[in-house]
């Protein structure tokens, strides 16, 4: 065996033996010859904690991606030692640290290895900036595979990628450009189809290898700062998933509207401009909420004013956009115009908000407005100050939402693209450089600004989107992938990088919808709406320079194809609104790709194409011009085609037919899935039924469908109608039991039921134990009927 100190070469240093350990309750202290503190947290029986300092001391422990409400606890811990290690032991897991090199070991209780140290924790001093450059390498196994991290714009699969993580404004990037706009640091594993999570929480450039340098070696590193990651066993993929979103945080509910369809482009300008373009979706009944403004509305740039002669009144004219039913989203950006006559300008001078260089000049940088000074969002005096500025727009102009742009932050006409790395920062009391602070600049930005909306736009919810995020900023943010650009290939990466994202805790995600550069064709656009429906967040967004992106900007055929998707969204809104429910009570992702749906299955390992929107619908995209159908993969299990209803059996690859009218969707079986009507906005219509299109299956499922107020807080006092359904198909007979919870009332009293692949002809219905007439439940030949949303138990006999 190797030992460390025969591998001190290329500058690394290594661990020796351990010559103290000490245990304080959940905290696990390996003190090594040469100064190594290894401290070992238990924090949950499947979550630990690994975090190493040199020279004996920790600094502060401090973290901007934990949420403060994460669950904690486990059940038993034990810790044993033997002549050559010592054994940690949770009733999930088993950690083994070795005396002579600190190096660990992590297997399930039946002693599977899970994750094993390679070199394990080493260091280079970094002669440059001082600290240490922290390294960890892992030994991969044949056959495991990476997911998650984030957006990258590559295979889902990361085996065989090195990746880095800085957040970078990166116009019109391309497939496996790295890094993007986010920085999330937390990768999942699976081997032996045994799932782990490693997050590691460190906000320098960090880099991560997966086997991609050596074949057996998974390696992460940082540019400073502490090696500092959280172990996260499963072993089922979506637990790993979970966890990981309970330590960083999930959203609130969004008002519903913002689940709409979003309409955007840099930039709709004057004030005629977007009455029109609102008119358009009205005359031709295309369903939208959402209208954008882009940086154009502003006065010469300067955040939180308005070009008047464009907008002479944006307070009347949001209003008067709100009575049909469009919110108005505005963008803010991070750079301050340098302008002595500019209020805010002068305020945060005044006030010392803006960050310094390491020899204390101002940081300035050119933005749009020109050069800039940029606030110290780190500080949480600037928060607060940044957070009160949305008053006036919120509170007294009405604008509903807020999109930050440019928050990674993007600095033009500069190598670096960002800050220099000199420029100071509070980080919170923990004075930093902004090598620490870069990749959560605009999480602290986007912070404030969630801050500021949620409190002015009071009692209604806020609604806030962000470009740059590093893990935790799902807690205040909706997100996009950036400037991707209008082709086949875009399409292509805009549903991995969505995938991906919601593999990594952040699910309020989407693309611009038939992309930011360049102009796609009508067929592009229709089928990239097709996939957009399908992502949390669904929002048309172009740059502007080029023709115009709106649904009937390509000529009806495509009009046509775009208001059908885009109706049906609408159609699905309380399945979609369940799917938010059931992320941000229970950090499930929204979209699921293959693998995290099914990890036992070794097909799908590397798949990229086919997600499941939720838990019961499958969507795979057409991503190339000219389809006529495509071959996917169906996952195991019975699933009925969405236009058919005919039933096809997964496990295998199948050739779906799909013309330009139709995406290939499948619904599982068993499952009941909600719908509303078509409402040209979320609110227009009183929901007089809900329709529960009913799935059958031999056996059991379980559906579930959340509703309430639809925005406002009512719902944190119970005022929520939750209803999990169980269906439970035999040959002869359905039957469908519903459990409620919740002091909602809606609006509707009866649910409308269509039932599908019904194996038996129905000769009678039971409500709660009483038989009814087929006449007073409006039973149709073709399987629909009408009954009382307070049943219990549904019994559907047949023949
Ligand atoms: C960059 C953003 O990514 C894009 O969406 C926006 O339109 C431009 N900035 C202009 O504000």
């Amino acid at each position: 065996m190797i030992t460390n100190t025969d591998l001190e070469y290329k500058g690394n240093l290594y661990p020796n033996e351990i010559v103290d350990f000490k245990q304080e309750t959940d905290k696990i202290y390996f003190t090594t010859a040469n100064g190594v503190v290894l401290q070992i947290t238990v924090l949950r029986n499947s979550m630990i904690r690994f975090r190493y300092t040199t020279e004996y001391n920790f600094e502060p422990d401090f973290s901007y991606a934990l949420n403060k409400n994460g669950l904690r606890g486990y059940d038993e811990l034990n810790v044993n030692e033997t002549a050559t290690e010592y054994i940690i032991q949770t009733i999930r897991m088993k950690v083994l640290v070795d005396k002579k090199t600190l190096r660990t070991q992590i297997s399930d209780p039946a002693g599977n290895i899970i994750n094993e140290d390679e070199l394990g924790f080493h260091w280079e001093e970094n002669y440059e900036y001082g600290g240490n450059i922290v390294k960890m390498s892992k030994i991969t196994k044949t056959g495991e595979s990476f997911y998650g991290m984030g957006d990258k714009a590559t295979h889902s699969n990361l085996k065989g990628k090195r990746i880095s993580n800085w957040v970078t404004d990166q116009y019109a990037y391309g497939k496996d450009q790295d890094p993007l706009y986010k920085a999330i640091p937390f990768y999942v594993g699976l081997t032996d189809n045994k799932a782990y999570g490693i997050f590691f929480d460190n906000t320098f450039k960090t880099h991560f290898d997966f086997a991609n340098e050596k074949r057996n070696v998974t390696s992460f590193w940082a540019d400073g700062g502490e090696m500092n990651y959280y172990f996260i066993f499963g072993p089922e993929m979506e637990k790993v998933v979970r966890l990981y979103t309970d330590l960083t945080g999930t959203p609130e509910l969004p008002p519903l509207w913002a689940l709409g369809y979003q309409q955007s482009k840099w930039s709709y300008y004057p004030e005629s401009r977007v009455k029109e373009i609102a008119k358009n979706f009205r005359d031709l009944k295309i369903p939208c909420d959402g209208l954008y403004l882009d940086i154009d509305y502003m006065d010469g740039f300067r955040c939180f004013t308005w070009d008047k002669k464009l907008f002479p009144d944006p307070k009347r004219m949001i209003s008067e956009l709100a009575s049909d039913g469009f919110k108005t989203i505005v963008m803010i950006d991070p750079g301050i115009k340098i302008d002595r006559d500019y209020w805010i300008y002068q305020e945060a001078m005044k006030n010392n908000y803006f960050c310094r260089r390491g020899d204390g000049p101002l940081m300035h940088g050119k933005v749009w407005p020109g050069e800039c000074n940029f606030p110290d969002f780190t500080n949480p005096k600037v928060r607060k100050w940044w957070a009160e500025l949305y008053k006036e727009f919120m509170a007294d102009i009405g604008v509903h939402a807020v999109w930050n742009d440019m928050n990674e932050p993007a600095v033009m006409e500069v190598p670096s693209k960002t800050a220099p790395l000199d420029t100071r920062h509070d980080y919170d009391g923990h004075l930093t450089t902004h090598r620490k602070a870069h990749n959560i600049y605009g999480m602290q930005m986007v912070r404030a600004t969630y801050a500021g909306v949620k409190k002015h736009v009071y009692p209604k919810r806020p609604f806030v989107i962000t470009r740059a995020a590093f893990a935790g900023t799902q807690r205040y943010a909706c997100t996009w992938t950036g400037d991707n650009v209008a082709t086949w290939e875009h399409l292509w990466l805009a549903n991995v990088q969505v995938q991906r994202m919601c593999m990594s805790g952040y699910s309020f995600v989407g693309s611009d919808i038939g992309g930011f550069a360049e102009q796609p064709d009508g067929e592009l656009f229709a089928r990239w709406v097709q996939l957009g429906i399908f992502h949390p967040f669904c929002r048309v967004h172009s740059s502007g320079d080029h023709g115009d992106q709106e649904p009937w900007s390509f000529g009806t055929e495509i009009t046509d194809i775009v208001r059908k998707y885009i109706e049906l969204r609408y159609q699905l809104l309380p399945y979609l609104y369940t799917m938010f429910y059931k992320y941000s009570k229970e950090g499930l992702p929204m979209l699921r790709s293959l693998v995290l749906y099914d990890q036992e299955d070794p097909q799908t390992h590397f798949r990229t194409d086919e997600f499941i929107f939720g838990q019961q619908i499958l969507v795979c995209p057409i991503q190339e011009p000219n389809s006529k159908g495509r071959r996917m993969y169906m996952p195991r299990g019975k699933w009925y085609d969405f236009w058919t209803q005919e039933v096809v059996t997964g496990g295998m690859e199948k050739w779906i037919v799909a013309d330009l009218d139709k995406i290939p969707l499948f619904v599982k079986e068993g499952a009941i899935i909600p719908k509303y009507p078509v409402q040209q906005y979320v609110g227009e219509l009183e929901i007089t039924e809900l329709f529960l299109e009913v799935y059958f299956k031999l056996g059991i499922e379980n559906s579930t469908v959340y509703e309430d107020a639809q925005d406002g807080f009512d719902y944190k006092k119970g005022r929520f109608s939750l209803r999990n359904f169980k269906l439970h198909g035999k040959e002869n007979e359905l039957i469908i039991q519903q459990f409620k919870d919740g002091t909602f009332a809606t609006t509707y009293e009866t649910f409308k039921i269509k039932l599908h692949g019904l194996p038996f002809k129905i000769v009678t219905i039971i409500i709660d134990n009483e038989k009814v007439s087929l006449t007073d439940v409006m039973f149709t030949g073709n399987n629909t009927l009408e009954v009382t949303k307070e049943f219990t138990t549904l019994q559907i006999i047949g023949n």
